[in-house]
């Protein structure tokens, strides 16, 4: 790895950890939420803000020039910018709200469009994953790999329902009863996109799919999953742009039958 690919991974951790502890100072707290965007199920609290400023500050020390696309607070939407960093403060907001410890800070950094590092770190269990363009992607400084079965029925799938209870739920709902009927071992909601994405990577999941989700919360999973040897797309197997889009990441080998049934639902929204 060049000096520079290290400052890089080094500063995302650093970042992350940074976030880490200011979320671990509210978790379990008894911490106030607000409801963002009118949405009764979509969640926000004092920790998600104060993380990102913690984050930012440990970025902006190593980086002054970088850009910034941070769910809470800078909005430096241009996906193609030559050095972005993208941000999600607090992914899981409703587990952490609800005392449940599985949550992260997740931070993609891209160049022009192309995801270069990532770094996921659930600070209530100690759980960092890291990937940096081709060196591979690591769970606690170890190389990790998706898995290699080509059977839904051997496989556990990943899914996430958007805060918005409209199509999009039940197009999940339809594809999850499609998943079902072909004798997939179970499913998996587990409340975060970044730990999913995570999930798939490290081979515990055979894929994940989600019919929104926002750059933030795939911008480091994405990489995470590629570096492990998986593949990542939009719902029905387009590419996946740094923009609000749905989601598919599996194994590589499942992403064909994936793509057929969680593509044919989306096209019902
Ligand atoms: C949410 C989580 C959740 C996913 C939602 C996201 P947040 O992010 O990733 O798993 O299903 O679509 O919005 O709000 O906790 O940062
Ligand atoms: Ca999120
Ligand atoms: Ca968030």
């Amino acid at each position: 790895m060049t000096p520079q690919a290290r400052l890089l991974l080094d500063t995302a951790t650093a970042a992350a950890k940074a976030g880490g502890e200011v979320l671990m100072s509210y978790f379990r707290q008894g911490v106030s939420i607000r409801c963002k965007n009118g949405e009764s199920a979509d969640l926000v609290s004092e920790a998600d803000v104060n993380a990102e400023q913690a984050v930012i500050r440990v970025i902006h020390a190593a980086f002054p020039d970088h850009s910034i696309l941070g769910e809470e607070s800078a909005t430096d939407t241009d996906p193609n910018l030559p050095a972005l960093w993208v941000i999600d403060p607090l992914d899981g907001t409703t587990n952490f709200l609800h005392d449940v410890p599985h949550f992260a800070v997740s931070i993609g950094y891209y160049e022009r469009g192309v995801p270069v590092c990532a770094v996921i770190w659930n600070p209530a269990r100690g759980d960092l994953y890291t990937a940096f363009k081709g060196s591979g992607a690591q769970y606690n400084g170890r190389p990790i790999h998706v898995n290699t079965t080509d059977r839904l029925d051997q496989s556990l799938i990943g899914t996430g329902f958007h805060v918005v209870r409209d199509g999009k739920m039940r197009a999940t709902l339809g594809a999850i009863e499609e998943l079902f009927g072909e004798n997939i071992h179970c499913i998996r909601r587990f409340g975060s996109a970044a730990l999913d994405l995570c999930q798939v990577a490290s081979g515990l999941y055979g894929a994940y799919f989600e019919y929104q989700l926002s750059a933030w919360d795939f911008a480091a999973g994405l990489l995470i999953v590629q570096e492990a040897g998986g593949k990542v797309t939009a719902a029905t197997g387009t590419p996946l742009l740094l923009q609000k889009s749905s989601i598919l990441a599996s194994n590589g080998l499942l992403h064909p039958i994936m793509e057929e049934i969680v593509g044919k639902h989306f096209k019902t929204i």
